[in-house]
C-alpha cells in the first residue's frame, strides 16, 4: 500500500530528461559518446571560477547566504535595478516554478505558448489552475496576438520564453512591449530569456530594462547556459518589487547553494572570456546552420545554443534517425519528447562536437556532410 497523495499530483507531467552519455555507452557498447541534448555549454567552468568553487569548499559546513546579497548586489549594479528587484533561484527553473506557486491557485488560468519549455506545464497541474497552451504562430514563434486574447479575468500568469526553446524563434522587443501594452498592467508576465546571451539580435536586452519600471514583468536569466554552470544550479529574474516579493514568501530560506553563489558572482567578473565562449557558440551555430543547408536539411534558424532540424528527404523517420544518431555516438534530443514529433533539436557544441554530429548525420541520412 502506498502512501496517499494530492489528486493534482495524477495530472503533473513527467519530465524526460535526455539520455546520460553514460546510459548510451553501455546500450550501444560505445567508448565515447557526443552530447548535444540539454543545451548545455561545452566549456567547463572558468579557471577562476573553479579556484573560488575550491575555496568555497572549506565553508561548507555554514548555510549559505540565504539573500544571496553578494550576487544580487552584482546582478542588480548590471541591470541598473535596486536588490529589492533581483530574485535568485536553483536555477531559473526555481523562479519559474515558484512563479507557479505564489501566483496561481484552483479557479484561474496561467497562458503560454506550445511547444515550449517543458517546465510551464507543470505550474498549472502543481496549482491546481488551468493550463491555457497557445500553438506557436508558423515561424515557430510565439504568436503574440493570439495570447493576448486568451487573456481573460481568471488570467494569473503569463509566461513568454524568448527566444524559444526548442525553435530557437525570437520576438523582437518592440513586438514584446505591444504585447505588455494589450494587456492590464497588474496582470503579472514572465519573460524567460535562458538563451538571451546567444540572440543575434541588436534588441536583445531591451525587455529586462523595461522590467526595470513595468510593475508586471519579471524577466528571468540563468547561468546555466552562457556561464556554464548547469551542474550548479543558480539564475535570476529581474522584476518590479511585487514580483520579487511574491517570489521570496514562497521560497526555502537557503534556496541557493554557496558554490553557486560564489561561482556565478566571478563569473561576472570575466565578461571578455564569457562572451568569447558565446562567440564561438553563435558562430559554430551559423556553421552548423550553413552544413544543413547545404545536406539540404530543413531546420528552423535560431537564436539559441542549439537548432530544431527535421530528418532530410521524404520518408526519413525522425525516431529512426535519432536512434541511428546514438547508435554512431552521437545524443540529440528527439522533439518528439519536445512536443514537436517529426524532429530532432541539436546543441551547439564544441567544434569537433559539432563536426561529429554533421558527420553522423551525413552517414546516417546518406548524404555527404560539407568538409569541416
Ligand atoms: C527556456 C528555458 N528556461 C529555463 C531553463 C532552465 O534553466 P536553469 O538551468 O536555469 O534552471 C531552460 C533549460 O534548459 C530552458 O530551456
Amino acid at each position: 500500500m502506498g502512501i496517499r497523495t494530492s489528486a493534482r499530483i495524477e495530472g503533473i507531467p513527467h519530465y524526460e530528461p535526455g539520455l546520460t552519455m553514460a546510459e548510451v555507452m553501455d546500450s550501444y557498447g560505445l567508448e565515447s559518446v557526443v552530447k548535444l541534448a540539454s543545451n548545455e555549454s561545452p566549456f567547463p567552468p572558468l579557471p577562476e571560477v573553479k579556484a573560488v568553487i575550491d575555496e568555497g569548499l572549506e565553508g561548507l559546513n555554514r548555510y549559505p547566504d540565504g539573500a544571496a546579497r553578494a550576487l544580487r548586489e552584482a546582478i542588480a549594479e548590471r541591470h541598473a535595478v535596486d536588490m529589492s528587484q533581483v530574485s535568485i533561484g536553483n536555477g531559473s527553473c526555481e523562479l519559474i516554478v515558484h512563479a507557479g506557486v505564489a501566483l496561481l491557485d484552483p479557479g484561474t488560468t496561467i497562458i503560454y505558448a506550445t511547444p515550449s519549455f517543458a517546465m510551464y506545464p507543470h505550474l498549472a497541474a502543481e496549482a491546481g489552475a488551468e493550463a491555457i497552451e497557445v500553438p506557436l504562430a508558423a515561424d515557430g514563434g510565439h504568436d503574440l496576438h493570439a495570447m493576448a486574447a486568451a487573456v481573460d479575468e481568471r488570467t494569473r500568469l503569463i509566461i513568454i520564453c524568448n527566444p524559444n526553446n526548442p525553435t530557437g524563434v525570437y520576438r523582437s522587443a518592440d513586438e514584446i512591449e505591444a504585447f505588455l501594452d494589450l494587456i492590464p498592467d497588474d496582470l503579472a508576465v514572465l519573460v524567460d530569456e535562458a538563451y538571451y546571451d546567444f540572440v543575434g539580435a541588436p534588441d536583445r536586452g531591451r525587455v529586462s530594462v523595461m522590467a526595470r519600471t513595468r510593475p508586471n514583468l519579471l524577466v528571468t536569466r540563468t547561468f546555466s547556459k552562457a556561464f556554464g554552470l548547469c551542474g550548479l544550479r543558480v539564475g535570476y529574474g529581474i522584476g518590479s518589487q511585487s514580483w520579487t516579493a511574491a517570489l521570496d514568501a514562497v521560497r526555502q530560506p537557503f534556496n541557493t547553494n554557496q558554490l553557486a553563489q560564489v561561482a556565478a558572482l566571478e563569473s561576472l567578473k570575466h565578461p571578455a572570456a564569457i562572451q568569447a565562449r558565446v562567440d564561438e557558440a553563435i558562430s559554430e551555430r551559423e556553421r552548423v546552420s550553413s552544413a544543413l543547408r547545404e545536406m539540404g536539411v530543413p531546420f528552423t534558424p535560431s537564436h539559441g545554443n542549439f537548432i530544431l532540424m527535421e530528418p532530410p528527404g521524404p520518408g526519413t523517420d525522425a525516431r529512426a534517425l535519432h536512434e541511428d544518431l546514438l547508435r554512431r555516438g552521437v545524443i540529440v534530443r528527439s522533439g518528439a519528447a519536445l512536443g514537436c514529433p517529426g524532429t530532432l533539436r541539436v546543441t551547439i557544441g564544441a567544434p569537433s562536437e559539432n563536426d561529429a554530429f554533421l558527420s553522423a548525420l551525413g552517414a546516417a541520412a546518406g548524404i555527404t556532410a560539407p568538409a569541416a
